[in-house]
């Protein structure tokens, strides 16, 4: 609806675009400190949760066990994918590791490049433009959830095995959805398993003031439905370390 040349207030957002890379710029530029940018997560039933994008520049202290166990079990030349503005692909330079990102968002991959990232501006469903062959593949953040979907799920496992040296690993941080348990969650996972999805797997889209991304699915699967998930394909689940409702799963290249 418009009122005179200007949307009625009520409208929703229309304008798409790098809303994620517009609100960590937007922090990076203020020294990543918090209380700048927020990032917040709309999820395709509504609900709406808000993070302070500091949480993407917080040192290695600052993060949850899993996320430094992950970066602990590294070997050899890291791809990190889903990079956003660096977080883990710095702490892992400064101790030497060599590190390529993957990351979509023009505006994150810019802040990690500014922070000396060498970062590839792609998807995980896009890999081809990756030069070397990795001894780690880290999906840190939660990134295990870029696996998308059950359908979606083995092209991306077989994306990243591509990218992997023969012996190579896999280290994913995941959260359970079933351990998330709001009504929130419950209503929103039996509406997924009742259209035949996996419950976990969660349609988003980020905002930044009228900005959004794209909507995206983004899956959190069990370490049980991630077990089922890798089966019969190019990784074997080898280890699960768990820390509440989060855990880092490590897979081993099977070539
Ligand atoms: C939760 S953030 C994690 C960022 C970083 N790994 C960290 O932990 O600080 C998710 C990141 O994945 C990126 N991303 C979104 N879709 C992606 C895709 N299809 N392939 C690779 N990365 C993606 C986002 O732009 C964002 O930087």
């Amino acid at each position: 609806m418009t009122v005179g040349t200007r949307p009625y207030v009520g409208d929703p957002v229309t304008r798409t675009g790098d809303a994620f890379g517009r609100a960590v710029t937007r922090a990076w530029r203020r020294g990543g400190v918090s209380g700048v940018a927020y990032e917040v997560i709309e999820r395709d039933d509504g609900m709406l949760t808000v993070h302070d994008v500091a949480k993407y520049f917080a040192p290695e202290e600052g993060w949850n066990r899993v996320e430094r166990l992950a970066c602990e079990r590294v070997q050899g030349r890291v791809l990190d994918v889903g990079c956003g503005p660096g977080r883990h692909a710095v702490h892992l330079m400064n101790q030497g590791v060599e590190v390529v990102g993957v990351e979509p968002s023009a505006g994150a991959a810019a802040v990690a490049r500014e922070r000396g990232v060498e970062v590839v501006e792609a998807g995980v469903e896009n890999l081809d433009r990756i030069r070397y062959q990795f001894g780690t593949i880290l999906l840190g953040g939660q990134n295990l959830g870029l696996l998308g979907s059950r359908e979606r799920a083995s092209a991306a496992l077989s994306a990243l095995a591509g990218a992997a040296l023969p012996g190579g690993v896999l280290l994913g941080v995941g959260i359970d959805p079933g351990m998330l348990t709001s009504s929130e969650h419950t209503a929103y996972a039996a509406g997924n398993r009742a259209v035949g999805r996996l419950p976990g797997q969660q349609r988003f889209r980020i905002r930044d003031g009228s900005l959004a991304t794209d909507w995206f699915d983004y899956l959190l699967a069990s370490p049980t439905e991630l077990a089922e998930i890798v089966e019969g394909g190019d990784w074997e689940l080898v280890d699960v370390t768990t820390d509440g409702p989060r855990y880092l799963a490590c897979l081993a290249h099977k070539g």
